[in-house]
């Protein structure tokens, strides 16, 4: 392993000094154990996935809906949103829409933004002190403190640490899942929202695959439904690729989630702290959180400017020692941005929303200020102008 990573940086060192130019090169590493995991990865969906979970935070819902967000513009261009679903009781939003070039219904899922604050630093200290008698390498995780943090996710990424498996998975004998990321899907509006516009794009476009996506606590929530999907919709071909995703059941969940969701991938960037919460403790194997397989490990190689990215295809334990779990230092920054896409919200709204009264003919909203954007699929929008009014912050 060590011998081949050594090779592979040699041959790279002799092919970026021979092209001599400073673009970055991407490169994969497969494990020594034979199975082809190159078919469980593909570089352009990520890609591709990693902007449709870019464009949901997009706080301006004309152009979200209407697909002309600047984020709204690369790889995912063409896209037709059939739903949005803003769940503003809880701060949830995703959408649903059908990109024809994959032939696929895609879902977003938005993940948490909130509020500047002071961090939960006392907290996070104490922590630390008791860290070391559970695992050693939990100590280490908190250097992310002080760290610049544009999304002021601090105060959640604290209270991570402290989740515990607190909900058994209905009709999964031992599997336990945090009760806080199932609900945000099961028992809000997001579930029956999602549910309806894949009715309603198969009623129109017929069959089609199911890829889901998030970034952060958005990436549980579309872990939580395309399990759903499987278990109680029967759906077909479902495709998880989440960014940053936390852990979210413990191993016997893993073992299902594996079973009925084989085509599941979880990016990690770097040393990205969210997928190391809630803790994973190796010394605590059937008690701990364990995530689900597989995860794909992007991390940085090289001297001086020539830096290049390695696509590391994990084994299929979920937790595996070599990929992002060997790291010692973790890092918010990492978590922002995956293949150089932003990932967070493009303004500092919080929950805020920005929609043009043009929307409201498409809008459905319920007694708790809950609401979905729908429109037949295929059908036109109207072009609408984004500046001429804003309602502002739904703010919780
Ligand atoms: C990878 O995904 C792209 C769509 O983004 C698809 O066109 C391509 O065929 C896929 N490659 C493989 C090897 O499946
Ligand atoms: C769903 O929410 C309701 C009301 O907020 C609550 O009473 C119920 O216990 C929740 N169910 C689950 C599974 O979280």
């Amino acid at each position: 392993m060590e011998g081949k990573r050594w090779f592979l940086v040699g041959m790279l060192i002799a092919l970026l000094a021979s092209t001599s130019c400073g673009r970055e090169l991407k490169i994969r590493e497969y494990g020594d154990e034979g199975d082809d995991r190159s078919l469980v990865y593909n570089h352009t969906l990520a890609m591709t996935l990693v902007e449709y979970a870019s464009a949901v935070y997009v706080s301006d819902m004309t152009e979200l809906f209407t697909w002309t967000c600047s984020r709204c513009n690369g790889l995912t261009k063409g896209f037709q949103v059939v739903e949005l679903i803003f769940d503003v009781q809880h701060c949830l939003e995703a959408y649903v829409g059908v990109a024809q070039d994959l032939n696929a219904i895609v879902i977003a899922f938005r993940g948490t933004q909130e509020h500047r604050h002071v961090s939960s630093i006392y907290w996070l200290s104490v922590f630390v002190s008791f860290c070391k008698l559970l695992d050693e390498r939990l100590c280490v995780l908190f250097n992310f403190v002080g760290e610049l943090d544009p999304c002021s996710l601090q105060n959640w990424i604290s209270d991570l640490f402290w989740k515990q498996l607190d909900l058994d998975y209905p009709g999964m004998p031992d599997a336990m899942v945090h009760h806080g990321f199932y609900s945000a899907y099961h028992n809000t509006t997001i579930r029956s929202g999602i549910l309806n516009a894949i009715k309603k794009a198969k009623q129109y476009y017929g069959k089609l695959d199911i890829m889901l996506t998030g970034h952060s606590m958005g990436g549980a929530i579309a872990a939580f439904c395309a399990l759903d999907l499987v278990v109680n919709c029967e759906a077909e071909n479902v495709q998880l690729m989440t960014f940053g995703q936390p852990r979210v059941g413990n191993a016997v969940f893993a073992t299902y989630y594996k079973e009925l969701v084989p085509n599941a991938i979880r990016v990690v960037n770097e040393r990205d702290i969210v997928p190391h919460l809630p803790p994973y403790y190796s010394i605590f194997p059937t008690k701990t959180y364990h995530h689900f397989s597989r995860e794909v490990w992007l991390y940085n190689l090289g001297l001086g400017s020539l830096v290049y990215t390695v696509e590391k295809v994990c084994d299929d334990s979920g937790e595996d020692p070599t990929c992002s779990r060997s790291v010692l230092w973790t890092s918010i920054s990492d978590h922002l941005s995956y293949y150089g896409v932003d990932l967070c919200g493009d303004v500092d709204l919080s929950c805020g929303i920005v929609m043009a009264p043009a929307l409201k003919e498409f809008s459905t909203t319920d007694l708790k200020g809950n609401f979905v954007l729908s429109r037949v699929p295929a059908s036109s929008i109207l072009k609408m102008k984004t500046e001429e009014t804003v309602t502002r912050n739904h703010s919780l």
